[in-house]
């Protein structure tokens, strides 16, 4: 038996359990893996919450990224072997926080050796969104990002981005990420009432880029700071975002590779700050859920 952390209802934290289960078996086109570690994500709970849909049938496997190491390969795989390390996204129907896992092989690439299991699996969510966010749309060496929530896991990653292409980046967070964001380069600038003023302070041309990570009032208020409104782009509020002339974060194709060689290449730090034991899942959600993590965190069956 394996055991996996599940919600058995759709809504609040009442309803998420570990279990026991055989370990599952890969299908053609994905690999089973020992889970290392698991990230943990807003997703997460939006999903328990019901915000994805609530059609799927209970209980449902959380978690939507994970490291690990290759124990059984479906058919037509080609590119994984048993004993690879990898990291990637959890196969359909199935999750990460987990002692074993599929993950989906098109989803799903080989681990660095420089990258531990733990800042790994921040990756396939975190990281390639922060990536997407950061080139979903092209602006130049010199020009200006904003990045609303960059003191979450994303908004970090993103304004560590800006910092490899040079852009001139500003991160509106909290007073207590005020650290976080200026050790990426990036300026500091305080969320809340009045923060589109202080942005506005500092760059009065306006910004090239509004990369979106928290959405509704907060978002509606910097809107008036892109220059173009097609260069708002939200991972958090697409809905928001497209009313405002934006779009929301679409997927690139490639994106899972192309972030991790940044994150190889020492460029990204994924700031993992806490990890927790698979029987602890239930702490690690509720720091996510809480809104305010210092940093990633992640789960280590
Ligand atoms: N579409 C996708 O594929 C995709 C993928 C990943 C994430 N997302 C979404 O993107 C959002 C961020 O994800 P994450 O992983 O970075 O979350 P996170 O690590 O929990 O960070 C969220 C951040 O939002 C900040 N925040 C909240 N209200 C704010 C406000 N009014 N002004 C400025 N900052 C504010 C919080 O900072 P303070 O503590 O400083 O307030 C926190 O640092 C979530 O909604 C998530 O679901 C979407």
């Amino acid at each position: 038996m394996s055991k996996v952390f599940v919600f058995t209802t759709y809504g609040g934290p009442e309803g998420q359990q570990l279990t026991d289960r055989e370990a599952p078996a890969p299908r053609a086109g994905e690999i089973a893996i020992e889970v290392r570690a698991a990230g943990v994500n807003p997703a997460d709970v939006k999903r328990r919450e019901g915000a994805f849909g609530t059609r799927g049938s209970l209980p449902v496997a959380m978690g939507l990224e994970a490291s690990g190491i290759v124990t059984a390969v479906g058919e037509g795989v080609e590119d994984f072997a048993i004993g690879d390390e990898v990291l990637g996204t959890p196969a359909r129907g199935l999750g990460t926080f987990a002692e074993h896992t599929v993950l989906d092989a098109s989803q799903s690439v080989i681990k660095p050796e420089e990258v531990s299991f733990t800042d790994a699996a921040t990756i396939p969510v975190a990281g390639t969104t922060a990536y997407d966010l950061t080139h979903q749309v092209e602006i130049e060496t010199g020009q200006t990002l904003l990045v609303l929530g960059a003191g979450g896991g994303v908004g970090r990653m993103a304004l560590q981005i800006a910092k490899v292409h040079e852009f001139r980046a500003i991160g509106v967070a909290s007073e207590s990420k005020r650290e976080l964001v200026e050790a990426t380069g990036a300026t500091f600038v305080l969320s809340g009432d009045g923060a589109a003023d202080r942005v506005r302070a500092i760059a009065p041309d306006g910004v090239d880029l509004l990369a979106d990570l928290v959405g509704g009032e907060a978002l509606r208020e910097l809107a008036p700071l892109a220059k173009d409104p097609s260069m708002i782009i939200s991972a958090a509020d697409d809905t928001t975002a497209v009313e405002l002339g934006g779009a929301g974060r679409e997927r690139s194709e490639g994106v899972l590779g192309k972030i991790t060689g940044v994150v190889q290449y020492g460029l990204v730090d994924p700031h993992v700050v806490e990890t927790f034991p698979l029987s602890q899942a239930a702490e690690a959600l509720a720091v996510v859920e809480s809104g305010h993590a210092h940093g990633k965190i992640v789960i280590t069956p």
